[in-house]
């Protein structure tokens, strides 16, 4: 492991343990999580991949003022990581240009590529996964679902979310919350990109699919502060 990746591998578990700190849901996905990060020891780095759009949204994002980023130690160690990053299309799409239409981008982080995953992962577990999930302004992100609970630290970008029978709620970076184990969820973006690190525990070995248990989202209102 390259010391950018020992760098982002301390910085990944620093930002999951202040997260369960103060998590109000989910702890116990987030010990399994911490316990995992804590165990990593071998990387599969792949080949970097620098998709198109990728860099546009990052800059936009990058660009925007305080309130509309946090988790300064993870971005400082994502950024230096940059370069061995591989951003591919959002594969739950049927193919790639539907996913470079919504600007949807997805980065493997920490896991181990598999027939429904095969894109590499910066850093090794057979336990949990992580990754990064970027999404182009004014996009519908639609309902899905999938077997594995999944945890959300938005990083930057506030955005529309919807979980179950909740009601759509704006987040803003800094919030964190959990989806459970095939509870469909969905989110969209206003008029800024949305970067967020998701992490999966449980059932990882069957990927996202598409859920009609969401009703439309309401009108866009876009808010910071
Ligand atoms: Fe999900």
């Amino acid at each position: 492991m390259n010391l950018d990746q020992v760098d982002l591998s301390s910085a990944l578990l620093q930002l999951w343990e202040e997260i369960a700190e103060t998590a109000t849901e989910g702890s116990d996905q987030l010990q399994l999580l911490i316990h995992a990060l804590r165990h990593i020891d071998t990387a599969e780095p792949g080949l970097p991949n620098r998709a198109e759009g990728v860099d546009r949204l990052l800059n936009s994002l990058g660009a925007m003022d305080h309130c509309r980023r946090s988790s300064e130690p993870f971005n400082a160690a994502l950024k230096n990581t940059g370069p061995l990053l591989h951003w591919y299309p959002n594969s739950v799409y049927e193919n790639a240009s539907a996913a470079q239409e919504l600007e949807n981008y997805c980065c493997n982080l920490v896991g181990q590529a598999s027939d429904s995953q095969p894109n590499p992962f910066l850093l090794h577990s057979e336990e949990v996964m992580v990754g990064l999930f970027l999404l182009g302004p004014n996009r519908l992100y639609p309902a899905h679902q999938h077997p594995a609970a999944e945890m959300y630290a938005v990083l930057a970008g506030t955005a529309q979310w919807m979980r179950g029978d909740e009601p759509w709620q704006t987040r803003k970076p800094g919030e964190y919350f959990i989806h459970a184990s095939n509870q469909a969820h969905a989110m969209r973006t206003l008029d800024e990109p949305l970067l967020a690190l998701w992490a999966w525990t449980g059932d990882l070995g069957q990927w996202a699919e598409w859920s009609d248990r969401i009703s439309a989202p309401p009108a866009l209102v876009s808010e910071c502060g």
